[in-house]
């Protein structure tokens, strides 16, 4: 029998995921993406080397894993060529990389539009990528969208292009923004399709076809619940559901193989974009987090805003997502601070609230209801086992587990694979 295990991030994004799905990758036989796109950035680092990876899923490096881009992705084939070209460079020659033919198409004039909406939004802007994922899955859902399996048939590709250019040349000239012509774009996707379409397949096929053997499956979320588009901080959120529970429509299985779910938190929070953060630090603590734990966004190089851990979202995304260990990831970080804090409520207009409210207006009312617990000194970079961590350490965690309701799995002491202490029986044996 298989075994599946879903990874997903827990606060807003960056949480680590791409350090702990590169630990599960390394041993997973098939590596499998299922919503959004090249918004994300996963940094790897293996073997004194780093790499960066945006679309294509974190197996990418073992040649014996299967690595799909699943259909409830927005895929940017232009820039899944960059992202290979670049592995290429830094020797990744050998791997499998399989793309749904049913993932919608990120096509040039979504990043177009993509920045026009945010200047047109002036303040009240989202802080998106700008990679176009916000209007592609808009022409997804509105039925306008082109999908990667298009470009296998260039007479039906030719078809849904027209239809497309129809609609969006009239909303790019309406923007005052350049519009497509369409002999240009047909001529660059089908060479596209030249050095791509080979990789292009039924990948619901593919995946349950191995459900039925007994490999080991990784579902490997991008993004993280708090921007949930359902769930999270909207308007601040992206255009998907990072969530375990989108793995079945965006992959292309039944909810029913779903069964292990390992959420990535980190040990304090931070976000980048827009959007209220209630237990948001500001001056020499944000400034002394957010250098040590090089928090500046991998995709565009945004520093990101830096907040102590929060148990009300935790135990918000551990509902929704079904979440049954914690990778409580830079807990180095933390180190050499006097004081730590969790957040294990939020207190709104006179009322304590246990989980987020719906709307932003609320949200940015909320305070938040701090616990203070000793701090430690102690390097703990080199820790091999949850033993030889810091008694203040080991109470941090332990309160995280009381005030969640959901155990730590994993923690991770550094940025390297052998840096990572894995609590959980059945982690380890995946
Ligand atoms: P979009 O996904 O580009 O539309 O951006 C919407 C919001 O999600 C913005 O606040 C982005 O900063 C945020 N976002 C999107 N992808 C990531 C990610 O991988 N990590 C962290 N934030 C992200």
């Amino acid at each position: 029998m298989s075994e599946r295990l879903v990874v997903i991030g827990s606060q807003w994004g960056d949480e680590g995921k791409g350090k702990i799905t590169d630990y599960f990758a390394c041993r997973a036989d098939m590596v499998v993406r299922y919503q959004g796109g090249n918004n994300a950035g996963h940094t790897v680092v293996f073997d004194g080397h780093k790499y960066s990876l945006q679309s294509i899923p974190s197996g990418i490096f073992n040649p014996h894993t299967k690595n799909v881009m699943g259909n409830g992705m927005v895929v940017n084939p232009v820039s899944v060529i960059a992202e290979l070209q670049k592995l290429h460079d830094q020797g990744i020659t050998d791997y499998q990389l399989y793309i749904s033919n049913r993932a919608a198409m990120v096509m040039p004039w979504h990043s177009a539009l993509d920045g026009a909406y945010e200047n047109i939004k002036g303040k009240s802007l989202i802080g998106t990528t700008k990679k176009g994922i916000g209007p592609c899955y808009s022409d997804k859902y509105s039925r306008l969208g082109l999908r990667m399996g298009d470009l296998l048939e260039p007479e039906y590709f030719a078809e849904r292009l027209k239809a497309a250019l129809e609609v969006k040349n009239m909303e790019l000239d309406m923007l005052g923004l350049p519009k497509y012509d369409f002999k240009e774009v047909y001529d660059q996707y089908m060479e596209i399709a030249g050095k791509i379409g080979h990789m292009i397949c039924d990948t619901s096929d593919l995946i349950n076809e191995a459900l039925l053997t007994d490999a080991k499956i990784l579902f490997e979320g991008a993004q993280g619940m708090m921007l949930c588009i359902d769930h999270g901080t909207y308007p601040f959120v992206t255009s998907s559901t990072p969530s375990a529970a989108s793995v079945p429509v965006g992959a292309g299985i039944s909810p029913k193989w779903i069964d292990n779910v390992v959420g990535v938190a980190k040990s304090y929070c931070t976000r980048v974009g827009e959007g209220p953060f209630p237990t948001e630090l500001f001056g020499d603590l944000a400034h002394e987090i957010r250098e040590r734990g090089h928090e500046y966004g991998t995709v565009t190089g945004r520093p990101r805003r830096i907040g102590w851990f929060d148990a009300v979202v935790a135990r918000y995304t551990a509902r929704l997502a079904g979440i049954d260990n914690w990778a409580l990831m830079l807990f180095d970080v933390l180190s050499g601070l006097d004081k730590v804090m969790i957040c294990t409520g939020y207190e709104c207009e006179g009322e304590i609230l246990q989980t987020p409210p719906s709307t932003i207006s609320r949200l940015s009312k909320c305070k938040p209801v701090l616990i203070e617990m000793e701090g430690w000194k102690e390097d703990i970079t080199g820790a091999k086992s949850f033993d030889e961590l810091p008694a203040a350490a080991k109470a941090y965690i332990r309160k995280i587990e009381e005030v969640t309701g959901v155990p730590v799995g994993i923690v991770s002491v550094g940025p390297d694979r052998n840096q990572t202490i894995v609590v959980s029986e059945k982690l380890r044996e995946f």
